[in-house]
């Protein structure tokens, strides 16, 4: 940990400096993680980002709003217009809070959801622990099929006509593969349950028209963080159809937002302008990227899972390092080389492991935003070989990812490139 010392601004920003630093010689391969451009940057330290405005555009319940309501205005259109859906709610400021509202506007306290357990790769917010505790939901896990890392269908189509749940939610953080919204829909319609699809992971791949669209597929609400694939601020929005379109307002204000961080809201209006212009080329990247990157670490020996399905059709890539140590001293050991990814629980472990679980998940969006390609993805794969097989020491490899890096600290599929882990010059 970095230490705080004096006391002083200058120690702050000099901490922010060294953290920058850090990052640009580091490979960020954090599956939730992304970089926003220059241009999203500038809109943080605007004056929006000390306002308020609850309620609706031209439906404020302070005054004040005229040019808050353009860029609200904006955020709705062009969500509506990237997603081609009828009602979109952009207020939501991250994804837990975009589920809990999603909870508040399909449930009842007591009603039972069908969720993915988190060693299946359901994220906390889908379970008791989190958001649907708080909503006084009884919580049944999906059958799940470890040879194809997806749900077993015709299990859930039991379990579902026994348990009748009234949400199934779908979306996961481990998603590997696209996930059977169509089927589980005709489920649900069978027993008049809703269906909820968590895009969180992959709401970029799904605005690049790269991945499976849940709401085309039969899914009835869609809500997902703004800032994995999607390269946007830490926010979120909740996509639906129009029937819906009053519940989840009143679940996301008053329900669960009051001021809804007006600064990242113009910087998600830019990043959706980003994502229209370059989304297409930059999901296909990412994918390309995932599954060579899932490829090479294969042909080097380690147990990537998924294989039977290709590995990945994500951005993300899985791999079992039990053989190594798990997935807690792998993270660490590759931490001192400046290659950033954490351990993950894969399908056949225990919760009670997640302390050191058997798996590493690799995120390949963040590089991809930086203009790696597949030869950079077969240097990542050898590195992280490297490093855990003990091939070379910890100075050689941290300087091989240096060297890797230093080419690769511009933001790309953006308007106006510029660096990634410097303050902007803004002003
Ligand atoms: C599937 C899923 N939903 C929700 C979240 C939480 O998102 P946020 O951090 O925006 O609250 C995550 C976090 O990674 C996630 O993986």
């Amino acid at each position: 940990m970095s230490e705080f010392k004096n006391s002083t601004p200058a120690e702050i920003f000099e901490i922010i400096d060294q953290h920058h630093r850090f990052f640009e010689k580091s490979i960020p391969l954090i599956a939730s993680e992304n970089l926003t451009s220059i241009a999203v940057r500038r809109c943080f330290i605007s004056d929006l980002g000390h306002r308020y405005a609850e309620g609706k555009v031209g439906k404020r319940f302070y005054q004040g709003c005229y040019f808050i309501d353009g860029v609200e205005d904006a955020a709705i259109k062009i969500t509506k217009e990237i997603f081609d859906v009828e009602h979109v709610n952009v207020q939501p400021i991250s994804g837990v809070v975009a589920n809990i509202a999603a909870f508040f506007a399909l449930t009842k306290p007591g009603d039972t959801i069908m969720s993915m357990s988190v060693p299946c790769g359901g994220h906390i917010s889908h379970d008791r622990i989190s958001a649907a505790g708080i909503r006084g939901l009884k919580v049944v896990y999906y059958p799940f099929d470890n040879d194809v890392i997806n749900i077993d269908v015709d299990e859930t189509r039991k379990i579902a006509l026994k348990e009748k749940p009234k949400v199934f939610v779908l979306g996961s953080s481990l998603i590997l593969f696209p996930q059977p919204v169509k089927e589980i829909s005709e489920i649900a319609s069978e027993i008049e349950a809703r269906v909820f699809y968590d895009a969180s992971h992959v709401l970029g791949l799904i605005a690049g028209r790269e991945f499976q669209a849940p709401l085309k597929e039969g899914a009835d609400v869609l809500a997902g963080s703004t800032h994995k694939t999607f390269f946007g601020p830490q926010r979120a929005i909740i996509l639906s159809k129009k029937e819906l379109a009053k519940k989840i307002d009143t679940a996301v204000f008053p329900g669960v937002i009051s001021n809804h961080h007006l600064n990242t809201l113009a910087g998600y209006v830019i990043a959706a302008m980003e994502m229209k212009e370059f989304g297409k080329a930059y999901a296909r990247q990412i994918i390309r990227n995932a599954k060579r990157l899932a490829e090479e670490m294969k042909e080097l020996g380690f147990n990537v899972i998924g294989e039977r399905a290709g590995f990945t059709e994500s951005h993300q890539v899985a791999v079992d390092v039990t053989e190594f140590g798990g997935g807690d001293p792998v993270a660490k050991k590759l931490e001192k080389i400046n290659v950033i990814l954490n351990k993950n629980l894969l399908p056949w472990d225990n919760i009670s492991d997640s302390r050191n679980p058997s798996g590493i998940r690799i995120g390949v969006q963040e590089v991809t935003r930086i203009g790696m390609k597949e030869g950079e993805m077969e240097r990542i794969a050898e590195i992280i070989y490297d490093a855990v097989s003990n091939r070379k020491g910890e100075s050689q490899l941290r300087q091989e990812v240096y060297d890797l890096k230093k080419e690769f600290n511009m933001i790309k599929y953006t308007f106006e490139e510029s660096p990634a882990y410097k303050f902007p010059d803004i002003c």
